[in-house]
């Protein structure tokens, strides 16, 4: 397994829509196992295929604090949503900043897991918003986009500077 650069906000390769998995072959199997690895590696309760520039319509997610619960969807669609709440979301892509975001309290996910095989989930609280989290970045979306522009100026701005210190 190997760990993935993360790409961090505002890189537009953020907002590329990612594809349809279109066969769970072995190439797909050692994404997801990476996109664990890396998603553990740095602390982070979910990972999409897209932050990590691959264009696929891949995400993982562990919410359970021990982290041994694994989540992975590839090709997830939302089937029904219920209620609406707001928590607060960080992202590994937009490091050091922590905002609230309303989404649906409830959802249910239909998607396949890393053998191929099709599934269905019922999500709710921390596993529901992070399945919606990470469903934006596969449409290139981040958490950043619900925020007010000046919000989201203010951010991009403090993350361009550290980048620039970083030689990036
Ligand atoms: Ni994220």
């Amino acid at each position: 397994m190997s760990i993935l650069a993360i790409l961090e906000f505002p890189d537009k390769r953020l907002r590329t829509v990612a594809e349809e998995v279109s066969q769970v072959d072995d190439s797909i199997k050692t994404l997801v196992d990476d996109m664990l690895e890396t998603m553990y590696s740095a602390k982070g309760v979910g990972l999409a295929a897209t932050q990590a520039n691959v264009p696929k319509r891949v995400s993982v997610m562990d919410v359970i604090e021990d982290k041994d619960a694994p989540t992975c969807l590839i090709n997830p669609g939302i089937i029904e949503t219920q209620g609406s709440e707001t928590s607060e979301e960080g992202c590994l892509s937009v490091p050091g900043f922590f905002e609230k975001v309303s989404r649906a309290e409830q959802i249910r996910v239909k998607a396949l897991n890393r053998d191929g095989e099709s599934f269905e989930l019922e999500a709710r609280d921390l596993l529901a918003v992070c399945i919606q989290h990470e469903m934006d970045h596969l449409l290139g979306k981040l958490f950043v986009d619900y925020l007010s522009a000046f919000k989201r100026n203010r951010i991009k701005s403090k993350l361009e500077k550290i980048h620039h210190q970083q030689g990036r």
